[in-house]
């Protein structure tokens, strides 16, 4: 998220504008925490994960009354153009603060910027995070495929995603992992327990001098990890039965990744995703483009009238900022085409894993 603050404060200055900076993201607004930023406050924070100006969860954003004091705020502080990054949560109350029933001639022109590392942002192809996340989880499975390796065992990694199976899926295929368990497919209980086992089972049946297996597993999925493990265990003293060696390593070990996967030094590449997600931001607001949130190659195709290819690099798109979130809605409860096809993108690998 630096990256794209430093870019847009960088392309705004050098256009001739004054750039102000919410502490806190929603709740400094409400509590009139802006703050001048100029090159000197950005130049070096390209570098450093998450965003120098804070960031907070703030529920009273959510009422009218607080909205109304926000659009006051900005106002007041002669701001004409925001540009707000962040998740879905912060793209709704970017489209409630403008919406024009509620804002009615409010003068401030919006721009959002997708960033979260679920990736679970409709009608963007990666949002800011997801880069860096899925380097470290890979980082993370490389240094336990070697734990699991060495003592020929299984690993269980769950990741974060919230209800989204994308990065656990992404890194699954980058880390090459053994399977991957993620919400998008629905499956019950035993079904996740009966694929875990199968895997087991074929690896060390198919690769006898390192049996390791290394299951991703995406938090949104519902059964809690713990429980899994304690299941396939089970399941699998159940099938060794009698040829149970006391020697024997049966038990499945358990790594939750967490918050170690949100943070850290961003990769190259989500560097250059912020910079240029922010500069067509600052560019579209000065263009006079409202409600609309910056793009990256989008997976599939825009709707009719949803979204236009950005005139200042070819690889964003400017799409309605309601759409967005309309489309969101829909891929979190799997009904978008993407969704289908993201529950069904593994049927067909999974024995491609296997092998
Ligand atoms: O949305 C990003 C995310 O990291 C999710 O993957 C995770 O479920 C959630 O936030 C964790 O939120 P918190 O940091 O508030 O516990």
């Amino acid at each position: 998220m630096n990256a794209a603050i430093r870019a847009a404060t960088m392309v705004a200055i050098a256009k001739g504008h004054r750039m102000l900076g919410a502490r806190h993201g929603y709740r400094g607004l409400l509590d009139g925490e802006l703050v001048p930023i100029g090159v000197d406050e950005v130049t070096e924070i390209l570098r450093d994960g998450g965003t120098f100006l804070h960031s907070a969860r703030c529920r009273r954003f959510f009422e009218p009354g607080p909205r109304a004091r926000a659009r006051e705020v900005l106002v007041q502080h002669g701001v004409d153009g925001l540009i707000v990054v962040g998740g879905n949560g912060s793209l709704t109350g970017l489209e409630l603060l403008s919406n024009v029933t509620e804002a009615g001639d409010w003068p401030v022109k919006v721009i959002g910027i997708p960033a979260s590392i679920d990736n679970d942002i409709a009608l963007t192809g990666l949002a800011i995070g997801v880069d860096t996340a899925m380097n470290t989880i890979v980082e993370a499975c490389d240094r336990i495929a070697d734990t699991a390796s060495a003592h020929d065992r299984t690993f269980i990694v769950e990741v974060m995603g919230r209800e989204c199976g994308y990065l656990a899926m992404t890194s699954a295929i980058a880390s090459g992992a053994n399977m991957v368990l993620f919400p998008e497919a629905s499956r019950t209980e035993e079904e996740l327990v009966d694929s875990v086992v199968k895997t087991i089972l074929t690896v060390r049946e198919r690769h006898r001098e390192n049996p390791k297996v290394v299951a991703i597993k995406a938090e949104g999925v519902a059964t809690p990890t713990e429980r899994l493990k304690s299941l396939v265990d089970a399941r699998l003293r159940e099938e060794a039965g009698d040829s149970l060696d006391e020697d024997d390593e049966i038990e499945t070990r358990v790594t939750v990744l967490g918050h170690v996967v949100r943070g850290g030094r961003p990769t190259a590449f989500d560097r250059l995703l912020g910079s240029r997600l922010g500069n067509v931001a600052v560019r579209a607001l000065l263009a006079g483009e409202h409600r609309k949130m910056v793009s990256w190659l989008p997976p599939m195709d825009l709707p009719e009238g949803v979204g236009a290819r950005s005139k200042d690099d070819p690889y964003c798109y400017l799409v309605d900022l309601p759409a967005v979130l309309a489309a969101t809605k829909q891929l979190l409860e799997g009904e978008s085409p993407l969704a289908r096809w993201r529950a069904t993108a593994f049927d067909d690998l999974e024995d491609v894993f296997l092998l």
